[in-house]
């Protein structure tokens, strides 16, 4: 392995430190001794090495499998709202059951200990602590989760907290919702009280899931709750979120001292589409807002510079001393790998597919006068169910552009998947063949092993997910899990990926 000098010795190289070679480059570099972008060998595969003590695991986020929607006293959320208005979701799907988690999770956290899971990535429903998201404590929320995390320490594995994934309280979209800078003061109290009631059993913090996603999504282009489709308010809201970033971070270390926090953002590599200078720096732009929009201010208490014409700061709401407000230390940094992006240099805006996968849906035409750049999500490797391209070098260009940037950080990959929708098959004794998944994951898993042999500093990977589950705006038409869940008797059915994956983790190498 690379030792810290000559990781950093070569990070000093590294052209500006962030941004990836271009998409030619990128092809050329195959013809030299790399393995071709997107491909690695049985070889590498086979000798992969992860450190002692990497923390395997698999994640799930609260409305995606919990169900129990307005069980023991839990308030309304956005998604509950979304999901009970006619024509938002695939398949006519809610949140309602999903797998009903809230009450299986006893057997749930059975299958991750007998998979050998040491880490497990969950959220916890704000609704559920606080039904109006301010005010009382609701105690029968941080008991039901005080019982899950006993199950799971029990169970040997690292309880992971999300403690927002995308889900907010009703009452307080009702106040404006994230556009709203008073909600920064409100999720601080919340996640206040969660540290105090949980900070025993949980060490592990990422305050937001993507959270580039969720205040676009939600206010940029209304494509998910609470549906607005307004730039001003994707920018308002975006930097709330950056203010309750930082807030948050203070209360839950002022209330735990055991308390780590970093975060659970979601990136895709970005490359230019061709060695235009335009283009390049539209990548750049690209990066800076849909990779490190949240990531830079935490560490450095500024916005990168995601503009053409500079940071809009008065659009959004920004006060002086609020870059001191954004700013903490990450203890480690989290993110999610699904997907790349090739970027152009646009004056004009640009939808995506017509996918309603989250992972698809990042090229909105919200801000692009400000933003000027088109990304697409490319299609040379091979397209998955859920309609994302496998590309495995997508995931160590990643991580060594972030270990690169922020000095070599602990990294934990908070989540990465793929949707299929392999069956159980009755006649092989009801398992659910899915080899397209271990084959993703084997690639991908030896592409990350090359960013650790390389030096980065990355201790955990989190599969997405533990289980089927409620897919946003496609219900139920997608399966991302490594157990299969039949939704008509909440079944499961470990997958073959799921048996796969097990052994991996007990054996700490990619087994055939
Ligand atoms: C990620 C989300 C997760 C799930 C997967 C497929 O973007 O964090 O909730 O939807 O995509």
């Amino acid at each position: 392995m690379m030792d810290r000098r000559s990781f950093l010795g070569r990070s000093l190289a590294a052209t500006g430190g962030t941004l990836l070679a271009c998409r030619e480059m990128g092809q050329a570099d195959s013809a030299s001794s790399q393995p071709v972008p997107g491909t690695i060998s049985e070889a590498e595969i086979a000798n992969a090495k992860f450190p002692e003590g990497f923390l395997w695991g698999m994640a799930t986020a609260s409305y995606q499998v919990e169900g129990a929607w307005n069980e023991d006293g839990k308030g309304e959320s956005i998604w509950d709202r979304w999901t009970h208005t006619v024509g938002k979701i695939r398949g006519a799907g809610t949140g309602d059951v999903a797998c009903d988690h809230y009450h299986l999770y006893p057997q749930d956290i059975a299958i991750l200990k007998r998979l050998d899971q040491k880490s497990y990535r969950f959220s916890i429903s704000w609704a559920r602590i606080q039904p109006t998201g301010r005010g009382a404590v609701n105690h029968k929320g941080i008991d039901h989760y005080k019982r899950v995390m006993d199950a799971l320490l029990e169970a040997g594995i690292r309880p992971f907290c999300t403690l927002y994934h995308w889900d907010l309280p009703q009452g307080l979209e009702d106040l404006g919702g994230w556009p709203n800078r008073d909600l920064a003061g409100y999720y601080a109290d919340y996640a206040g009280i969660l540290a105090k009631h949980l900070g025993d059993q949980i060490q592990v913090w990422a305050p937001f899931n993507m959270p580039w996603t969720f205040t676009n999504l939600g206010y940029g282009t209304g494509v998910f709750p609470p549906g607005r489709a307004s730039y001003t308010d994707f920018l308002k809201a975006a930097h709330t979120v950056n203010l309750a970033q930082g807030e948050a971070f203070r209360s839950i270390k002022a209330a735990s001292s055991k308390a780590t926090v970093g975060s659970a953002y979601g990136m895709s590599p970005a490359y230019p589409a061709t060695d235009r200078e335009a283009d390049k720096s539209a990548a750049a732009r690209y990066n800076a807002m849909n990779n490190l929009y949240f990531l830079e201010t935490a560490m450095h208490g500024k916005y990168p510079n995601a503009f053409v014409g500079g940071v809009p700061y008065e659009a959004m709401g920004f006060r002086a001393g609020d870059d001191k407000i954004m700013q903490v230390p990450l203890d480690w940094i989290g993110f999610h790998y699904y997907s790349r992006r090739f970027v152009s240099a646009s004056a004009a805006s640009a939808h995506g597919g017509g996918s309603l996968a989250t992972e698809t849906q990042d090229t909105g035409a919200a801000g692009n006068d400000l933003t000027q750049f088109t990304s697409v999500m490319p299609t040379q490797g091979p397209i998955t169910d859920g309609g994302l391209e496998i590309w495995p070098r997508g995931i160590y260009d990643l991580v060594m552009q972030i270990s690169r940037a922020y000095n070599n950080p602990i990294i934990e990959i908070t989540e990465s998947g793929c949707g299929y929708l392999d069956t159980p098959y009755d006649r092989d004794g009801g398992r659910v063949p899915d080899t397209r998944r271990i084959e993703f994951f084997r690639s991908e898993l030896a592409e990350l092993a090359r960013a650790i042999a390389d030096g980065a500093r990355v201790r955990s990977f989190h599969a997405w997910s533990a289980l089927d589950n409620f897919e946003w705006n496609d219900g139920y038409t997608q399966r991302y899990g490594l157990t299969y869940v039949d939704y008509r008797d909440q079944k499961r059915t470990v997958k073959d990926s799921g048996m796969w994956y097990g052994r991996v983790a007990a054996a700490n190498r990619l087994v055939i």
